[in-house]
């Protein structure tokens, strides 16, 4: 699987710098060319001769003891950079830009895709500076194995442990072995909320982030498929790569679904559309009295119903429906009435987080029912669902 795949393995100074002896041992079985760099303070909790022996190479430590630039060589060697484990201290360096060792000079030169596993106790795992490095870094597309729960070298339990082999492993197989398996198809996403204004200060909206959407493009995406994400207000960077069209108000995302649909393959709806709007936009902003006011609203299109009414042949359309009550009953009302192959149904815990738990309905009424787990994880199992029918 990884044969002739040329692989920089960063070891940084974290107590689960020894885990990454076996890591190195298991991608030599696996038939990779493996280098391994170490931060001077990896070398307190590991020799550099173990890491040579075991990878067969001699061990980068230092920018200055070799007669050509380790940096640069290594960085246009490589096919992928593994740091693992990865401290706060080297993330915080790398979303900062900052070279002043051989690992992080290295990480800056190469264009190769970098892998981090970080490693680390479990408050400085939840300190708000490390998450925001952690996003940065996302933002640049580096990729992240998650660390574990479990006990920490300081004996407290909680998240921070280096993530398992296995999951080290399978993480650098996928990102050098990307599955293509969506290649030649058009998907059209929707996602967040849209608003609807009362006057040029206010509006009518709803919690929805666009985490699940955003998610689902950035998924397909990177299986291939040419992606168009329509999306309403949100805070969310959109995934490179993908067609991106914003818009506000039900009626816009409804005039942009119908211009892409047509040559469309798949269409997952994840917006929340406003269902009402006001009746009115008053021009000026609305003063307010001692009274009670009544604002009339009125229905915003369908938007699912008018692409049914398109009649697109070969298209797949999926919907969202998030339900508080008689969850099963209702989302299987809307999958018929909007003429949906698939309905997702979830709950208003899903709103914001970055987890969520599914009930995945389709037009037979055969439903699945999905454990809590990252929306990351549930948008691949929602299109296998949606690539297998
Ligand atoms: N949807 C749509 N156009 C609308 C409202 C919703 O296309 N005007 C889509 C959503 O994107 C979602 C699905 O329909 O994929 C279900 O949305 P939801 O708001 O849960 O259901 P509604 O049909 O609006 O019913 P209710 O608000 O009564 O739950």
């Amino acid at each position: 699987m990884l044969e002739n795949k040329k692989i920089v393995v960063g070891v940084t100074g974290s107590i689960a710098a020894y885990k990454s002896l076996d890591i190195v041992r298991e991608l030599k079985r696996l038939e990779a060319d493996v280098v391994v760099v170490m931060t001077e303070n990896a070398k307190r909790f590991v020799t550099p001769l173990s890491f040579k022996t075991i990878s067969s190479n001699e061990v980068i430590d230092s920018l200055w003891n070799k007669k050509s630039m380790p940096h640069i060589d290594l960085g246009e060697w490589m096919d992928l950079l593994a740091i693992v484990p990865a401290t706060a201290n080297i993330i915080g360096k790398l979303a900062s830009g900052i070279a002043d060792d051989i690992l992080s000079t290295i990480t800056l030169a190469t264009k190769s895709p970098v892998l981090i596993a970080p490693a680390m106790n479990v408050n400085m795992w939840r300190n708000p500076i490390l998450h925001k490095n952690v996003s940065t870094l996302k933002k640049f597309n580096f990729h992240f194995v998650e660390p574990d729960t479990g006990e920490l070298a300081s004996g407290k339990i909680g998240k921070g442990r280096l993530a398992t082999k296995e999951k080290i492993i399978k993480s650098i197989i996928d990102i050098l072995n990307p599955k293509l398996d969506l290649k030649g198809k058009n998907f059209l996403v929707t996602a967040s909320r849209t608003e609807e204004p009362l006057d040029p200060v206010r509006i009518m909206t709803n919690r929805s982030s666009g985490k699940f959407g955003y998610a689902i493009a950035e998924a397909a995406k990177k299986r291939g498929a040419d992606v168009t994400l329509i999306s309403g207000p949100s805070t969310l960077d959109p995934p490179q790569g993908i067609e991106f069209t914003q818009v506000r108000t039900s009626d816009q995302m409804k005039e942009e679904v119908l211009k892409k649909v047509k040559n469309t393959d798949v269409l997952i709806m994840t917006a929340a559309v406003t269902d009402y709007k006001p009746e009115s936009f008053s021009q000026q902003k609305l003063k307010k009295t001692k009274n009670k006011i009544n604002l009339p609203l009125i229905r915003t299109d369908d938007i699912l119903s008018s692409v049914k009414a398109e009649h697109i042949k070969g298209l797949k359309v999926c919907g969202f429906s998030l339900e508080t009550s008689k969850h099963i009953e209702n989302a299987e009302k809307k999958l018929k009435e909007k003429g949906l192959d698939f309905i997702v149904l979830n709950d208003d815990t899903a709103l914001g987080s970055d987890t969520a738990k599914v009930i995945i309905i389709d037009k037979t009424g055969a439903t699945e029912k999905l454990p809590r787990t990252t929306k990351k994880e549930l948008a691949e199992q929602i299109i296998d669902r949606i690539k297998a029918a």
